[in-house]
């Protein structure tokens, strides 16, 4: 068990790695979370849940559908989150970068960005020299919250203990956490296994102990610290197997139970031969009757940017090993 929680975090680092190096601007975002995802099923590994590229405002849970026209443009603090698994054992990384590069294929004639699902900024993306400062300073606050609070993780630290850290870490930027993100506990075949472990000191004196397993990832805003719902879904989970009348719906159910039901997917997943809008109408009725779940993408209340670092950790005696360095 130990050894495929390595496996699946050797496998999850060198990809972030690499990842964080490639990205450049005018690249398609489909293009590169099909990268990402090959790099880590080439070695045999599985994905944990679908690359998670958000884009500036954009705090989580964005990735590409099939034909993604959004690109990335110079300028972009882009939260890459991806995961391996091995065996049913898992890894969560997320690093944040600035895009460098040209931005040729961003803007229009006018110097405005195409409308793209995974960009909310539509208006001139052309950044300033402040915008490129304070989105570098935003990775700065969450990779060092990071590396603060692994500095304290062992046997018996509390959750509030974890998120003071955070929050002191990131206000010490003047810049704000995100409260209603928090990382989680993970288990064999389950990304979120019941433990939140929380971005600002919620008061818990609930302790980790030796031998959990946990994804720490603190993110930074300069907008509200809190997210709201974009409804707008690439990924989901599978729930359950409830009875289902129509047929295109039924088919793609008895797929999805089969092949991507432990862990979060998106369409770009599903083996099917459904075109993109008989997908989008078959899910439908899934998701109305509870057995597919779909998740927002997720935001800045305020369209504040933000930045998001995370490692897995494996909690121990005195101090942690991680899993994803
Ligand atoms: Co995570």
């Amino acid at each position: 068990m130990l050894e495929s929680y390595e496996k699946a975090g050797a496998i999850a680092s060198k990809v972030r790695k690499e990842a964080a190096k490639k990205i450049t601007a005018g690249m398609k975002v489909v293009d590169f979370v099909d990268w990402i995802e090959s790099e880590i099923t080439k070695t045999g590994a599985g994905l944990s849940f679908p690359c998670n590229i958000s884009i500036n405002q954009i705090a989580a849970h964005y990735t590409s559908p099939p034909n993604d026209d959004t690109v990335f443009c110079y300028g972009d603090i882009v939260k890459i989150d991806l995961g391996a698994e091995i065996d049913g054992y898992i890894s969560d990384t997320a690093v944040t970068v600035v895009v460098e590069g040209d931005n040729i294929d961003c803007v229009d004639e006018n110097g405005k960005a195409f409308n793209m699902p995974g960009r909310l900024d539509d208006g001139n993306p052309v950044v300033s020299d402040d915008d490129l400062d304070e989105r570098y300073n935003l990775i700065e606050a969450s990779s060092n919250a990071l590396e603060n609070v692994l500095s304290i993780v062992k046997d018996g630290v509390t959750l509030n203990d974890i998120g003071k850290t955070v929050q002191d870490t990131i206000s010490s930027y003047g810049f704000t956490p995100i409260v209603s993100l928090a990382g989680h506990s993970l288990e064999k075949n389950n990304l979120h296994a019941g433990i939140s472990i929380p971005n600002y000191p919620d008061g818990s004196t609930y302790q980790l102990k030796e031998g959990d397993h946990v994804a720490i990832e603190p993110f930074a805003t300069s907008g509200a610290g809190i997210t709201s719902d974009i409804p707008e879904y690439y990924i989901f989970s599978f729930v359950n197997n409830k009875p289902i009348r129509n047929p295109q719906s039924k088919v793609l159910l008895k797929n999805i139970s089969k092949n991507n039901r432990y862990f979060p997917f998106a369409q770009r997943h599903v083996k099917t031969s459904m075109d993109d809008s008989h997908f989008v109408r078959a899910m439908r009725p899934l998701i109305m009757s509870g057995s597919i779940y779909p998740h927002a993408v997720l935001k800045d209340k305020a369209d504040g940017m933000v930045a998001q670092t995370e490692h897995t950790v494996i909690v121990e005696k005195e101090g942690c090993e991680i899993t994803t360095l």
